[in-house]
């Protein structure tokens, strides 16, 4: 209930210091609000992702739960349906929408997921570019296995999952997949482990690099993290949009900027 509570809290707080793309003076993320929150273009992967969801949801099918982060599950061992994990960890599909048009958006030619899970938001990443070569870390192995026949069902090929716990399968992404053009940081939502994920990717990042962070909001530790993270001297744009929150490190973008963005329908009135 504590975390409800802050969570709207936030979300007030963000709302009220939030702008429209009309409000911003960076070209830059004029064009990238444009792509991610104005675009309302649909795409048949939308539809084909969102029938995997919907069959993940009627299903009864038990999985044995390995987890290694703060997890959405709400047990660290045992049995859960994936019916469950489906409901609770998976990216929404507004999320997942927002992740697509990013990636068509930044055209990354390599992606690495961290928390794959049962791969929404990774079918997702990977439809958006099926040119890119997409790499997803989970640690819970039958999730993995889930994730991998949904991938195949859509027939994304151009995804390996690495099952393992992140410090032992980050390493091992990074070494295969020098300079990742987005980098989606979704597992093990505590502050000290979101930070050293955050520096072992920037070690291999490139200018071109899009670090996508998931529930910033998750708790105040999450937030101080978020905090640090704008704060990073490599990092010289951050754009939080809520659902999503993107860090940017390109030197290019000289003078380092903080924007809050929500679509423009959200402020109807500050069109002008
Ligand atoms: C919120 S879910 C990911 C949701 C997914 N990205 C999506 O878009 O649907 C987080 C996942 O990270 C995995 N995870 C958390 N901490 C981990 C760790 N330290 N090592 C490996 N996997 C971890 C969990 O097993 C869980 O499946």
């Amino acid at each position: 209930m504590k975390a409800f509570w802050f969570r709207i809290r936030q979300w007030l707080h963000f709302y009220s210091r939030a702008v429209t793309k009309y409000q911003l003076h960076s070209p830059f993320v004029f064009d990238l609000a444009n792509a991610v929150l104005e675009d309302d273009r649909w795409y048949y992967a939308f539809r084909d992702v969102e029938a995997v969801r919907n069959q993940m949801l009627t299903s009864d099918a038990q999985l044995e739960v390995v987890d290694y982060g703060a997890g959405h599950s709400g047990s660290r061992t045992g049995k859960v349906t994936v019916r469950k994990v489906a409901r609770d960890a998976a990216s929404s599909r507004r999320q997942g929408q927002m992740l697509f048009r990013l990636a068509d958006w930044a055209r990354p030619r390599k992606v690495l997921e961290l928390g794959g899970s049962l791969g929404i938001g990774t079918m997702y990443l990977a439809a958006a570019v099926r040119s890119a070569r997409v790499v997803s870390l989970e640690g819970c192995p039958d999730y993995a296995k889930v994730a991998r026949i949904n991938l195949d069902l859509l027939d994304l090929k151009n995804v390996s999952v690495l099952i393992g716990e992140f410090d032992h399968t980050l390493p091992k992404a990074l070494e295969t997949l020098q300079k990742p053009g987005l980098v989606f940081i979704d597992g093990n939502h505590r502050p000290e482990p979101t930070l050293q994920y955050f520096e072992a990717c920037l070690a291999s990042a490139g200018p071109d690099t899009v670090f996508v962070f998931d529930d910033i909001y998750w708790s105040p530790g999450m937030l101080q993290a978020w905090k640090k993270i704008q704060e990073h001297p490599r990092v010289t744009l951050t754009v939080d949009m809520f659902d999503l929150s993107l860090a940017f490190i390109n030197p290019d973008l000289r003078e380092k900027q903080h924007f809050s963005v929500v679509p423009v329908s959200w402020k109807p009135w500050k069109v002008w």
